[in-house]
Formats: structure tokens, sequence, C-alpha cells
């Protein structure tokens, strides 16, 4: 089950954050302004085990004049079983809702299990941006309109 993240959340998602996404992970203090954003652009979302209800799954996106998917995560233990697609599905309908027509984020160049993820669900090639991350990797830049789309 997808649903919008509480702060009783907090702890699973900067689990998820260390685990999934290494040196790039968000301390707790950051994971607690996405939930609580006062803006109310930072929309974060969990997704659940169905049997356990352990929180194994998160998304974060900023919904202003484009809709930028800031992270995407799933634990190990429930990988290739569509969680991450609910996830973006959701990111979708909250972008569509708004009215954005496009969704943008980054990927590091050497993450092929997101890059097969994010072209299996239609976003394409926009630019590279060359040292992006602390440790120096290349980042790619992809996009995915939305008009005229179906949220998948
Ligand atoms: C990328 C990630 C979020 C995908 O999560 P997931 O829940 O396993 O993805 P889904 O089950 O929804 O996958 C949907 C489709 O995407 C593609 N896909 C997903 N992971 C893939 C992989 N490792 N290799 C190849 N294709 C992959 C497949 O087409 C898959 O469909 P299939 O399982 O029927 O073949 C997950 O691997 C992850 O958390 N990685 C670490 C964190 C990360 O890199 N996040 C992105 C940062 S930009």
């Amino acid at each position: 089950m997808i649903r919008v993240a509480t702060l009783a959340d907090l702890d699973a998602v900067a689990d998820l954050e260390v685990d999934n996404l290494g040196v790039d992970a968000w301390s707790p203090g950051l994971v607690e302004q996405a939930i609580t954003d006062e803006h109310a652009s930072l929309h974060v979302w969990v997704a659940e085990d169905d049997d356990t209800g352990e929180v194994v799954g998160h998304a974060v996106a900023a919904v202003v004049d484009v809709t930028e998917l800031q992270r995407i995560s799933v634990a190990g233990t429930h990988r290739r079983t569509g969680l991450a697609s609910a996830l973006l599905a959701e990111v979708v309908r909250t972008a569509e809702r708004a009215g954005v027509e496009r969704v943008v984020l980054e990927v590091r160049e050497d993450n092929a299990g997101a890059l097969a993820f994010y072209r299996a669900h239609g976003f394409v090639e926009l630019a590279r941006r060359r040292g992006y991350y602390r440790d120096g990797t290349t980042a790619i830049v992809l996009a995915r309109d939305l008009t005229g789309t179906m949220a998948s």
C-alpha cells in the first residue's frame, strides 16, 4: 500500500535513506523537514508491506512548476515487486492533479538498476551534469512529460 508519510515514519524513512541511497542519504533532520514541509510543495510517500505493515519504500517529490522526483527507494528484500512503480504512479497522480506537465530527476550514471526502472516508465535523457554527486559521479537528468498520458 502507498500512503502519505507522517512523522511516525521518520525513523523508517531515515533507515531507507541510509540503506538504499548510501553516501547520498538525507539525514533524519532533512527527512523530517520534508515530511513536515511548511510550504506544502514537498510530498513524501511510503510503501508498506501489505502483510506486515512494515515501511519498505519511500519517495519524495517537489511539486512546483515541474515535479522534481528527489528520492525513490525500495528495500532490497522487496525489489522487483512493483512497489517503486506504485510510488511513482502516486507521484504522477499528484503532479497531474496540480496541473504539472513534466517530472524531472537526476540519477547517477552508474546506477543501472534505477536507469532501467526510469526507462521502463518512459523517462528520457535531457542532460548530463559532470561531477554532480559528492564522489564526483556524473548525474543524468531524466524527464517524462505527462501531457496527454495516463499515470502508470
Ligand atoms: C530503482 C528502485 C527504486 C526500483 O524499485 P523496485 O520496486 O524494484 O521497482 P519495480 O519493481 O517497480 O520495477 C518496475 C520495472 O522497472 C525495471 N527495473 C526495476 N529495477 C530494475 C533493475 N535493477 N534492473 C533492471 N530493470 C529494473 C523493470 O522493468 C521492472 O519491471 P519487472 O520487475 O517486471 O522486470 C530500487 O532498485 C531501489 O530502491 N534502488 C536503490 C535506490 C535508488 O537507486 N533509487 C533511485 C535513485 S535516482
